[in-house]
């Protein structure tokens, strides 16, 4: 088969983009990825180098080429918003690293502007398309735990010391609910189903006086903005209650948890920031068994030698939407309709939390599970042709 590849954009060369660059131009028979762009050319033009993508251009001129059919948004969060609109009304598709936007409203937007123009956007985290998640939802799927009764969802960190590295997390969407707990939400989302009532407490970040990488260098303490510490509580459309603990505000001995239970069982899930938590079943009269996976995008790094090998398969949920582009298909996975439930979610317990009330969530997404079977691990990961199939359909 001829595979019209779909052209694609970078816009954003910081940290991540080693990933998704590396990813995108070698691990997808989709993807040409002909383009970098960042608002500070030189960071584009050494990206360019280091990977081999052939050019580089202004903003301007990435939603004026003709020959660029999607723009993947790897800017800071704050920033998602006026890339997307300018690249939607310039007609490109578009895939966002997450969130969204900080904004709600801003991304409903966005979402009725894509519609209007007949334009795929699609949403990370696309971590919920690697092996572990996928396994999970395939073996829930199959009624390996019955009927799911609830959730445990749980994530720690000394956001604050990180937001001394990472400086974006000093502003909106930085704290760890929204930059970390995106994960543990999108794949509650992923294996249960949308969400429908949210009741939640939370306590704000403290003012932080830099300590350790900035020490002397910056005069002025901060403070993340909004709620660092979540305790919530969700119900989700099949009936399911989950349990939510988010806190950025202790140590950075991270202690995370999905648990998801059953009427026949229970299934603990790794963790869902990278593309191969373990999947353990645990059914009565049985030690717990560590299930083998039933899809690929393992998280292995099978491309050789990497530094940044450890973010996994980033890039999965770019070629999900643009074989869908490219079959006329939607994009029921990392969707738009699912970064704007993801972000409702957690701006919900925000809300639910600031009002003492039930926040009811306007949105509602579908996730389609990928096809099982297919791996990345054929001829040692040099057939790009194999887990790519479970992308297709
Ligand atoms: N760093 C991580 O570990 C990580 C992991 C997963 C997802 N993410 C997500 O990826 C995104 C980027 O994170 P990062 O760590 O790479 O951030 P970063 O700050 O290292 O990089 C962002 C880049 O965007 C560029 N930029 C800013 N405004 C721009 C504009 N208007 N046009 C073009 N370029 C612009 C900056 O110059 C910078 O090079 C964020 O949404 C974040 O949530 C980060």
């Amino acid at each position: 088969m001829k595979i019209e590849k779909i052209r694609t954009a970078v816009v954003g060369c910081g940290m991540i983009s080693n990933i998704y660059i590396r990813n995108l131009s070698r691990m997808f028979a989709i993807i040409d990825l002909t383009t970098l762009c960042d608002v500070n050319p030189a960071a584009a033009k050494e990206k360019a180098e280091t990977y081999g993508i052939p050019r580089t251009m202004s903003i301007d001129e990435v939603a004026a080429a003709p020959d660029i059919d999607l723009v993947v948004c790897l800017t800071g969060p704050a920033v998602h918003e006026s890339v997307i609109r300018k690249m939607l009304e310039a007609g490109k598709h578009v895939y966002t690293e997450k969130m969204f936007t900080t904004d709600l409203a801003a991304s409903r937007a966005l979402v009725k502007l894509a519609d209007e123009k007949g334009l795929y956007l699609g949403v990370a985290p696309d971590t919920v398309l690697g092996a572990g998640i996928q396994t999970a939802r395939c073996l829930i799927d199959r009624g390996m735990i019955g009927d799911v009764t609830s959730a445990l969802l749980t994530i720690n960190r000394n956001q604050v010391l990180n937001s001394e590295y990472f400086r974006f997390l000093r502003g909106p969407g930085g704290t760890l609910p929204y930059d970390v707990g995106v994960y543990y939400i999108g794949a509650a989302i992923a294996l249960l189903g949308s969400v429908t009532a949210i009741a939640a407490f939370g306590n704000p970040a403290p003012l932080h006086a830099p300590e350790v990488l900035y020490a002397n260098a910056e005069a002025e303490p901060w403070q993340i903005p909004g709620n660092n510490t979540v305790a919530a509580s969700l119900r989700f459309a099949n009936g399911a209650v989950g349990s939510v603990l988010f806190d950025g505000n202790t140590v950075a001995a991270e202690q995370h948890a999905i648990t998801i239970y059953g009427t026949k069982g229970i299934l603990k899930v790794g963790d869902p920031n990278t593309f191969n938590g373990e999947v353990t079943l645990i059914l009565p009269e049985n030690a717990p068994v560590k299930m083998p996976f039933t899809h690929g995008y393992d998280g292995v790094n099978r491309l050789g030698d990497f530094p940044f090998a450890h973010y996994g398969d980033r890039g999965i949920g770019v070629a999900e939407m643009a074989w869908a582009i490219r079959k006329g298909r939607k994009n029921n996975r990392c969707s738009k309709e699912f970064g704007l439930h993801c972000q409702e979610v957690l701006q919900g317990m925000d809300i639910a939390a600031q009002t003492g009330s039930v926040y009811v969530p306007e949105s509602s997404c579908v996730m389609e599970g990928l096809k099982p079977g297919f791996y990345s691990s054929m001829f040692g990961g040099t057939a790009r042709g194999d887990a790519e199939y479970s992308l297709m359909d």
